[in-house]
């Protein structure tokens, strides 16, 4: 048998499978969809563009994009049964939590849908368009407000605000959320996009493969970071304090979230992007406290540490501005990310092979059984 390659611990720059969806070029920064660079994207594009785009391969028509928002308009109603079991969950659940476990009850409701193979683009639009219900049935249960309604003939930006806020938002906190979403909707082999690969890879269905993802994405090193980030700020509280703030944290080898990245060694150019936004939304409502603190929290943690802002960085400023709580942060990452796992997961499905690696066995061997009477 032929020995092991050497560990390469956390797969780091194992080149894992062959995808056509998403490129980082993590030494010149940038990151492209499907041939698309997401600058162009995020300046031009909407979500529903982008999430086309990663299912087929192309940007749609103008008749193909209105079929997708009308396919988004209509599948954004829940199954009564599932309705009532978010409305019987404890109100102080994690929203990730919630999310994972509705995913995996949605399935139950929606047999037809849940067959692997080529017909899973049902499926896939159907979990990007009722993310958002989901997450709004259970957070406005929680606060107390009014009951959500379908709005079917809104942009699924603009209905993500409505079903958690229950408002409209403005033309520029649309474009700021739709951003957003065209920002965090792929990223390549990131560890819940793997994980949603590894489930469908033993061909089970799609659903099976977003609740793994929902369930990998709400670690704090992966998706989870961005709620830890607004910890950080309101830790630090003004912009004379953060040099302190760090420094403390980084000699007690505490990680700063929102810095670092696996596959970039230059800035995140979505951190880029959000950035300006939260400095738009912030001088829209005339509150530069997050930006300010942000812009020198940068600063000081290259400074001691070398290190550059990630996509997480900036993205609950963005939301904070437009009201939404920190638990919810994460959940509206997986409201976009969802339409790049299920994207893979279709990929996955035409060139199967099943995604299993192998271990370095480093326990003992040949020991003397004792039986279980011997034992100390
Ligand atoms: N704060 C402090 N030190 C850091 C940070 C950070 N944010 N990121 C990396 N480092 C240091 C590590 O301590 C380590 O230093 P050492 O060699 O002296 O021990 C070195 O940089 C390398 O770190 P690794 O963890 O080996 O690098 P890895 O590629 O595994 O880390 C990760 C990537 C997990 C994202 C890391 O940068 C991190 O923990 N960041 C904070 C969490 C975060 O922001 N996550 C969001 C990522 S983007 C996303 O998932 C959407």
């Amino acid at each position: 048998m032929p020995e092991p390659a050497e560990v390469q611990r956390g797969l780091q720059d194992v080149v894992a499978l062959e995808s056509r969806i998403c490129f980082i070029d993590g030494r010149q920064g940038r990151l492209i969809y499907q041939g698309y660079d997401i600058r162009d994207l995020a300046a031009r594009s909407t979500f529903e563009e982008v999430a086309y785009l990663l299912w087929y391969g192309r940007l749609p028509s103008a008749a193909q994009l209105s079929d997708l928002r009308a396919r988004f308009g209509a599948l954004r109603v829940l199954p009564g049964p599932l309705v009532q079991r978010i409305d019987q969950m404890p109100a102080d659940v994690h929203p990730m939590d919630l999310l994972r476990t509705s995913v995996s009850a949605l399935a139950l409701f929606e047999p037809d849908e849940t067959k692997p193979g080529a017909s899973s683009i049902g499926g896939a639009q159907r979990l990007t368009a009722v993310l958002p219900s989901i997450l709004g049935q259970f957070h406005r249960r929680r606060k107390g407000l009014p009951a959500l309604r379908a709005r079917p003939d809104i942009s699924q930006a603009a209905y993500l605000v409505y079903a958690l806020l229950d408002r409209e938002p403005t033309e520029l906190e649309t474009r700021a959320v739709d951003v957003a979403l065209i920002l965090h909707a792929d990223h390549e082999l990131n560890a819940s996009t793997f994980a949603a690969r590894v489930t469908a890879s033993t061909l089970s269905d799609l659903y099976s493969a977003v609740t793994s993802a929902v369930g990998t994405l709400k670690g704090p090193l992966h998706g989870g970071a961005n709620e830890r980030v607004m910890e950080l700020l309101d830790e630090i509280g003004s912009v004379p304090r953060t040099e302190q703030v760090v420094r403390d944290k980084l000699v007690r080898h505490e990680r700063i979230m929102g810095f670092g990245h696996r596959v970039y060694k230059v800035e995140d150019p979505r951190a880029t992007i959000l950035r300006e936004w939260a400095r738009k939304l912030g001088e829209a409502k005339g509150d530069l406290h997050y930006y300010e603190l942000l812009r020198a929290l940068e600063s000081v943690v290259h400074r001691e540490k070398g290190l550059y802002p990630n996509v997480d960085l900036y993205s609950g400023a963005v939301y904070s501005l437009l009201g939404v709580p920190p638990d919810l942060f994460t959940p509206i990452f997986a409201a976009s990310r969802v339409a790049g796992w299920t994207a893979h997961v279709l990929e996955e499905y035409q060139d199967l092979r099943l995604i299993r690696p192998t271990a370095k066995y480093v326990g003992a061997v040949d020991l003397p059984y004792v039986p279980v009477g011997e034992r100390n």
